[in-house]
C-alpha cells in the first residue's frame, strides 16, 4: 500500500457532545445514530427519498434512483426550482422578514437582506438575464468579490435554468479563459474589483484579459456591478452595468419548474492530471444532500447565525454557504475580506458582533489563528457560539483542541467534516448531538454513505490498516459528469473499482476500532495548499510554459500553516542560469497561469541539473517528496538513472 497511508496519529482523547446539545439535537445518541445509519444504508432510496420530501416539488418523482453505474439519476420524473425552495418557499412564514444573508465588506460597510428582500433582488437580476439573451441551460461565468450579488447572480441563474460555474476571484484572467472555453459560457457576471488586505482586486481588468483579442469567444456580455468604484473599461456592445440593468426590469419572475437532473453548476477543480474538470451538479439530488447535512450536521434552528467563511468560488461556498443554509431558511452571514485586516481579531470582531453561533471554518485558518495569538479571541465576546465545523483537510490534534477550548469556550461540539466538490455534500462528520469526537478523526459517514477502506483488491481493511477511500453507493448530491468528458469522469472516478460500480475518492484513510474514519489526504498527484485544490500537473505545466524552462516537477512539502506548500524542481534550458530574478519570474508565472493562490514561496522554486528518473522514464516524486521534506531517502533508488543527481538535489539551495 501507499506509505503515504500508513496510520500516524493515535489519539485518545474523547469528546462527547454535552447533554444540554444532545437533549435538543435531531439526532442525540450513538445508538441512535447507529439504528438510523443501518435502516439507511439497508436502503438508501428510502432515506433519500424522505430528505427529498422535505423539498418544494412542482412534480413528484416517479422513480427514487436510476442508477447505471457510473451515470445516476436522483428523483426521476420530479421537478423543481432550486432559487424557490432557497426563496419563495420561506416568504408565506415568519421567515419572510428574517434575515437571509447579513454582510461586512472588508473595509467594514454592512448589508442584511431578508428572505423577502433577497428574493426581490434575486426576481429583479433574473429578469435582467433574461433581458440580456440568457436562456435555460446556458452557462454563466461568475466571477465575484464575496459580496451578496455573488449569491443573487447565482439563484438568478439557477430560477431561469441557467448554469453557473463560479470562478474564485484569486484566479487569474488565464484559469478564466480555461474555463470559459470549456463550458462555452455566453456571460460573465463580475464586478468592477474585490477589497483583499486593503488592495483591490482588479476582477473586471482580469476578464478584459481572458477576453481579450478575441478569446474565449463564446462570451457575448458581461455584466459588471459596482463595488469598488475602481477605473474599469467598458466595451461597448459587451460590458453592461449590473446597477443599470436593474432599472429595466421589475421584480416578478415566477419560478419555472425543471427536471430533477437539470444541472444547477459547474465547479472547475483539480484532478492529477491535465486541466481543472468542471464537475457538473445537477438540481434535486443536490438540493437534497446539501439541504439535509445544513440540517442533521450543523443542527440548523430558526434562531441561528450561522457563519461558513469560505467563499462562493469553491464547493463548501455552494453548498455551506448559499444553497444548503438557504434552503433551510437559515441566517447565513458572509465577509467579503481577509481573517488579518485590519487587524488578526476580525473574525472575533465579527462573532461578537452579529452574535454569530455557529460558525464553519477550515484547519489552516485555525492553525493561522494560533500562530497569531490567544490575545485577539480573547478581546471579544464568543458566547453565543453553539457549533463548531471544520473542512478541506484533516485538523491536527493541537488545532482542534485550540479550537474547542479557545474557541468554544471547551462547550461546543465540532463538526470535522469530509467531502469533495464532486459529492457535493459532506459524507463523513460527526452528527454534533450524538457522535462522540476525537481530535483529528470525521468519525462516521452521513445517513446513506456506505463508505469504506479498502486495499487494492478492493477487500475491507482491517482497523488502522491504511488504504484506498471509496464510497460503495450513490448518493443525491454526487457529481453527474465531468463536463463535457464522459470518458475522463469514468476514468477518475470509476476505474479503480469498475466491476464493483463504487467511487473512488483520491484520498487514503483508516478506520480505528471505534470504526471512525481518519482520513491522511491524497493519494494522487493533487495537492492541498491552505484548503484550496491544486493540481500538479497544472503547475508544471505553467513552469515549463516559461522560455528558460526545459522540465519541471511539483510535489508537495509539509508546512505548518497551510498544510501543504508547493515545491517545484526545474530543470533550464542550455544557456539558462537559476537565478533570483528567473525564481521570482517563475513564481509570477504560476500566478499568471493559475492565480495567486497556487504561488509558491521563492525558495521552493528548486534549480536542478535533472531531475530522478526511473529506467522507464518516470519522474521519481515520491523520491522528490523525500528531498522537499527534508526527509532521509527511503526505499530503492538503484533504479535512478543517475544516483548522483539525488545527491546533488538534496544539497541544492544549502
Ligand atoms: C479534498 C477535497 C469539500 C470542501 C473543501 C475541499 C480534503 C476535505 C477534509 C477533512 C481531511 C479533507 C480531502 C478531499 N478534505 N475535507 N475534513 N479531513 N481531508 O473540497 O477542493 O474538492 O477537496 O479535501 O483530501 O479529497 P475540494
Amino acid at each position: 500500500m501507499n506509505q503515504n497511508i500508513e496510520s500516524h496519529l493515535i489519539e485518545n482523547r474523547v469528546f462527547k457532545p454535552a447533554k444540554s446539545f444532545a437533549k435538543r439535537a435531531r439526532i442525540s445518541s450513538p445508538a441512535e445514530y447507529e439504528e438510523l445509519y443501518k435502516a439507511s444504508i439497508r436502503n438508501p432510496e428510502k432515506f433519500w427519498a424522505g430528505e427529498a420530501k422535505e423539498l418544494l416539488w412542482h412534480k413528484r418523482w416517479k422513480t427514487v434512483l436510476d442508477w447505471k453505474p457510473p451515470f445516476a439519476k436522483w428523483f426521476v420524473g420530479g421537478t423543481l426550482n432550486a432559487s424557490e425552495n432557497c426563496l419563495d418557499r420561506h416568504l408565506d412564514s415568519p421567515r419572510k422578514n428574517k434575515a437571509a444573508i447579513i454582510w461586512e465588506g472588508e473595509p467594514g460597510d454592512q448589508r442584511v437582506l431578508t428572505y423577502h428582500q433577497l428574493h426581490r433582488e434575486v426576481c429583479r437580476f433574473s429578469n435582467v438575464l433574461k433581458r440580456n439573451g440568457l436562456k435555460k441551460g446556458d452557462r454563466v461565468i461568475v466571477y465575484m468579490p464575496l459580496i451578496p450579488e455573488a449569491v443573487i447572480a447565482m439563484l438568478a441563474c439557477a430560477r431561469i435554468g441557467a448554469v453557473h460555474s463560479v470562478v474564485f476571484g484569486g484566479f487569474s484572467a488565464e484559469a478564466i479563459r480555461d474555463r470559459v472555453n470549456d463550458c462555452g459560457a455566453t456571460m460573465i457576471i463580475t464586478a468592477d474589483g474585490g477589497y483583499r488586505r486593503g488592495a483591490i482586486i482588479p476582477l473586471k481588468q482580469n476578464v478584459d484579459h481572458a477576453l481579450q483579442g478575441g478569446n474565449a469567444k463564446s462570451v457575448g456580455r458581461v455584466i459588471v456591478f459596482r463595488r469598488a468604484h475602481n477605473e474599469i473599461h467598458i466595451e461597448e456592445g459587451r460590458d453592461v452595468w449590473w446597477h443599470r440593468e436593474m432599472e429595466y426590469v421589475d421584480a416578478n419572475c415566477p419560478p419555472e419548474e425543471f427536471d430533477s437532473e437539470h444541472p444547477l453548476f459547474i465547479l472547475y477543480t483539480s484532478g492529477s492530471t491535465g486541466k481543472p474538470k468542471g464537475i457538473l451538479h445537477t438540481t434535486g439530488g443536490y438540493l437534497t444532500g446539501v439541504s439535509a447535512t445544513s440540517k442533521y450536521i450543523f443542527d440548523l434552528r430558526d434562531d441561528d447565525i450561522y457563519w461558513c467563511t469560505a467563499d462562493v468560488g469553491w464547493i463548501t461556498g455552494h453548498s455551506y454557504l448559499v444553497y444548503g443554509p438557504l434552503a433551510n431558511g437559515a441566517t447565513t452571514v458572509m465577509y467579503e475580506g481577509a481573517p488579518n485586516w485590519p487587524e488578526p481579531d476580525r473574525f472575533w470582531k465579527i462573532i461578537a458582533q452579529f452574535g454569530v453561533t455557529i460558525l464553519y471554518t477550515a484547519p489552516t485558518a485555525i492553525r493561522a489563528f494560533i500562530k497569531w495569538g490567544n490575545e485577539y479571541p480573547a478581546r471579544h465576546d464568543l458566547s453565543t457560539l453553539r457549533l463548531l465545523g471544520t473542512v478541506g483537510e484533516p485538523i491536527n490534534p493541537e488545532a482542534w483542541m485550540w479550537y474547542h477550548k479557545v474557541i468554544g469556550g471547551g462547550r461546543c461540539p465540532i463538526v470535522d467534516t469530509w467531502w469533495q466538490t464532486e459529492t457535493g455534500a459532506i459524507m463523513i462528520s460527526p452528527l454534533p448531538g450524538a457522535t462522540p469526537c476525537k481530535p483529528g478523526t470525521a468519525t462516521r459517514p452521513f445517513f446513506g454513505i456506505d463508505a469504506v477502506v479498502v486495499d487494492e483488491a478492493g477487500h475491507e481493511c482491517d482497523v488502522d490498516e491504511g488504504g484506498k477511500l471509496v464510497i460503495r453507493k450513490p448518493w443525491p448530491s454526487m457529481l453527474r459528469t465531468i463536463y463535457g468528458d464522459k470518458e475522463r469522469f469514468k476514468k477518475q472516478y470509476w476505474s479503480d473499482f469498475k466491476s464493483q460500480g463504487w467511487y473512488t475518492t483520491g484520498d487514503g484513510a483508516r478506520r480505528d476500532k471505534d470504526g471512525n474514519f481518519w482520513i491522511v489526504g491524497r493519494i494522487d498527484d493533487v495537492l492541498n495548499v491552505a484548503g484550496h485544490r491544486l493540481g500538479t500537473s497544472e503547475i508544471e505545466s505553467a513552469l515549463v510554459s516559461h522560455e528558460a524552462v526545459a522540465e519541471a516537477a511539483v510535489v508537495g512539502r509539509p508546512d505548518e500553516i497551510k498544510g501543504q506548500a508547493v515545491v517545484a524542481f526545474v530543470t533550464l534550458k542550455e544557456g539558462q542560469e537559476g537565478s533570483p530574478t528567473l525564481r521570482k519570474a517563475l513564481c509570477s508565472q504560476i500566478s499568471h497561469a493559475i492565480g495567486p493562490i497556487a504561488r509558491p514561496e521563492e525558495k521552493d522554486i528548486r534549480f536542478a541539473e535533472a531531475l530522478p528518473k526511473t529506467r522507464s522514464g518516470k519522474i521519481m516524486r515520491r523520491l522528490l517528496k523525500e528531498i522537499a521534506s527534508g526527509t532521509e531517502v527511503r526505499g530503492d533508488t538503484t533504479t535512478l538513472e543517475d544516483f548522483s543527481i539525488l545527491t546533488r538535489l538534496r544539497h541544492m539551495d544549502e
